[in-house]
């Protein structure tokens, strides 16, 4: 948090299936991976271009989070199906530590690519439709804090959360 390339407007990608975009997709997984995150966005790893992927499987140290399948998403088209919204614990590998209330559109359209090319539709809810507008949200300049509209529940994880470790919620 803080780089200027997180506060850009990502660009999007042009080719498919190169060798450039399967080497940023196997970075980012390698990154999501070891720091544990349900989903990462290119501009994290100071590559502005509309690339983010996520996914989770059940993880014991989440019992409550809804699996959502592992995903490439390029240059996506987000489109919120109805007004109704609702509040969710989020984290973001950019902002380490921290835990804050957001609230995110509760049914969602996207639409995208994948790394070779193949057009994604899909309609989801709940946690997948969160990770969803969190990634994206890095594409275009948009960190989480920026969405908080009740910035009493917005702290660190291991004083909101010191039950748990500071695990509530996930980083994405
Ligand atoms: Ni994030």
């Amino acid at each position: 948090m803080g780089h200027p390339l997180l506060l850009q407007q990502a660009k999007p990608v042009t080719a498919f299936n190169t060798p450039e975009l399967h080497a940023l997709l196997e970075d980012m997984r390698d990154t999501m991976a070891h720091l544990d995150g349900a989903g990462l966005a290119a501009p994290q790893i100071g590559v502005s271009l509309q690339v983010v992927i996520f996914g989770l499987t059940h993880n014991p140290r989440y019992p409550d989070a809804e699996e959502v399948p592992a995903t490439v998403l390029i240059n996506p088209v987000l489109t919120a199906l109805g007004q109704e919204q609702e509040e969710g614990w989020e984290g973001c590998l950019s902002v380490p530590g921290f835990r804050g209330m957001v609230p995110r559109y509760c049914r969602l359209r996207y639409q995208g690519y994948d790394a070779m090319g193949n057009f994604l539709d899909r309609t989801v809810s709940g946690f997948h439709a969160r990770v969803v507008q969190h990634e994206c949200d890095h594409l275009i300049g948009v960190l989480y804090p920026m969405r908080i509209r009740d910035f009493s529940r917005f702290g660190f994880s291991d004083v909101l959360f010191p039950d748990q470790g500071g695990s509530v919620g996930k980083d994405d």
